[in-house]
């Protein structure tokens, strides 16, 4: 579970609004489509849940901004053992899922697949149309579980974990 200590520092840093199409809402939805996954390709379950917040932490705009995985990787390097502690295995492939989820690849470790794919299955909220093949797991390419991520995705839904989990309220900060 990611720790309240470690929501902060992120939020702390973070150049755009916590309200924003990348922002809290879309971090937990994607923290929830990877709970999720896990579930059925056996993913580390731990770096899944550290992608969810790490992988968008350092964009710069809400548009193309081709280093944001790069910079994500990064601010998780710099918080590996002092916020979080991965083994360096797993940290391995927290720091590959966060480098390379803007590049399209579905071919990978199936810990960075499942990290990809549930930032992918929330792409509704940007109107984009889910599609199979950008899909790497079968986990993901299950009927239900689209429809069920993509609705969440294009109605904005906040999921409690924000309050629940992380002891957040999205008006913290704006
Ligand atoms: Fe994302």
């Amino acid at each position: 579970m990611i720790s309240r200590a470690v929501i902060q520092m992120i939020l702390g840093q973070y150049p755009l609004s916590p309200k924003g199409i990348h922002g809290l809402s879309h971090w937990a939805r994607v923290l929830e489509n990877g709970r999720n996954l896990a579930r059925k390709t056996g993913a580390r379950i731990e770096v899944v849940e550290l992608f969810a917040v790490f992988h968008d932490a350092r964009r710069m705009n809400e548009g193309w901004d081709r280093e944001h995985g790069y910079r994500g990787a990064e601010l998780a390097a710099r918080f590996q053992g002092t916020h979080f502690h991965l083994s360096e295995r797993d940290f391995d492939l927290l720091y590959e899922a966060c480098r390379d989820h803007t590049d399209g690849g579905t071919a990978a470790d199936i810990t960075i697949q499942t990290c990809w794919d549930s930032d992918r299955l929330d792409l509704g909220r940007v109107r984009i149309d889910l599609d199979r093949k950008y899909l790497c797991t079968e986990a993901a390419r299950d009927s239900a579980l689209m429809a069920w991520a993509d609705r969440r995705s294009r109605e904005g839904f906040v999921p409690e974990l924000i309050w629940q989990e992380w002891d957040l309220r999205l008006a913290d900060k704006e």
